[in-house]
């Protein structure tokens, strides 16, 4: 298998085996995509208790070695999936983690870069576009190989939800929601599509009776999918899991899969010295290309002002 370096293509460190550590071990453990996954955390009883746990299921999976490590596990690894720091209360919004998590990770990521050198770094904690540029500033890493999340979850949500609306299955329907990861985030209805074929074209030809103001309501759905789940069970982690074990299949097969991950922009749409979401070609170097496609205008300015937000936000962190 392609490896951009010496590491072992099939390592994979998690920082933080919280909610979405631990369910990202246990989608990369049940979808044989890991051959070694060592859990860090600052408890480290309830990293040892997550393996333990995701250990138990050895028998009905491909072998793989789950375990309680520390920073010193970093070493080898090919992909380091950065979980760790607080999340939404209900009601708090994404930015409003910012100065905590930055705090966190000024901790954490000294402490990976001391074992390794070069891993691609997939950081998942929010708000994530912004912690993605405060991992590219404080590792020095090439901005190849440092990715978040970013929108991916948001643009299952978006493919999930017109799939339920169009009655098709969601794997047939192709759409993006680009920008940051949170409430000025864009969906891009003039890119989405069904067979190919653009929504306003599919729509006369398919046999429901939807409301124009659908598109309206399934943007919203997206956007506030994290409050309402958060409301309900205090935290959403499978999805997310499941966002991050499709970023690292894409990277250890070097599929050149096109997600909307995170990553730093350079001159996309103008905008520069920013991370955020737009479709990305990810394959084993980790950001293969980023993609700025046909927008609309309104697309093209609401992409714009999510990221002045986020601009707007990280130049307060003197980075
Ligand atoms: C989510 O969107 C909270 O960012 C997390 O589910």
């Amino acid at each position: 298998m392609k490896c951009h370096s010496k590491n072992d293509p099939n390592k994979i460190a998690i920082i933080g085996a919280g909610g979405v550590g631990a369910t990202t071990a246990y989608a990369l453990m049940v979808q044989g995509i890991a051959s070694e996954i060592p859990l860090i955390d600052i408890n480290k009883e309830k990293a040892e208790g997550e393996a333990m746990d995701l250990n138990h299921g050895a028998s009905f999976v491909k072998p793989v070695e789950v375990y309680a490590g520390d920073y010193s596990d970093c070493v080898g690894a090919n992909i380091i999936i950065i979980t760790a720091g607080a999340n939404q209360k209900p009601g708090e919004t994404r930015l409003d983690l910012v100065k905590k998590n930055t705090a966190i990770f000024k901790e954490i990521i000294p402490q990976i870069t001391k074992y390794n050198q070069d891993a691609i770094l997939l950081v998942v904690t929010n708000p994530v576009d912004i912690l993605t540029y405060v991992t590219l500033k404080l590792s020095g890493f090439p901005k190849e190989r440092v990715i978040g999340s970013g929108t991916v979850l948001d643009s299952s949500r978006f493919r999930s939800l017109i799939s339920r609306n169009c009655g098709v299955a969601a794997s047939n329907v192709h759409g993006y929601v680009i920008g940051e990861h949170g409430d000025s985030e864009v969906p891009v209805w003039s890119l989405a599509n069904i067979a190919g074929t653009n929504l306003d074209n599919y729509c006369p030809i398919c046999d429901k009776t939807c409301q124009s103001n659908n598109r309206e309501e399934i943007a919203n759905k997206v956007k506030n999918a994290a409050y309402e789940i958060i409301q309900r069970k205090g935290a959403t982690f499978y999805a997310v899991a499941l966002a991050v074990a499709r970023i690292v299949r894409a990277i250890i097969r070097d599929e050149n899969a096109i997600l909307t991950v995170s990553s730093l922009m350079e001159g996309q749409y103008g905008i520069e010295d920013t991370c955020l979401s737009l479709p990305t070609i990810v394959n084993s170097t980790g950001i293969g290309k980023v993609l700025d496609l046909p927008l609309n205008s309104k697309e093209e300015n609401k992409f714009v002002e999510s990221a002045n937000t986020l601009k707007e936000t990280a130049k307060k962190l003197n980075l």
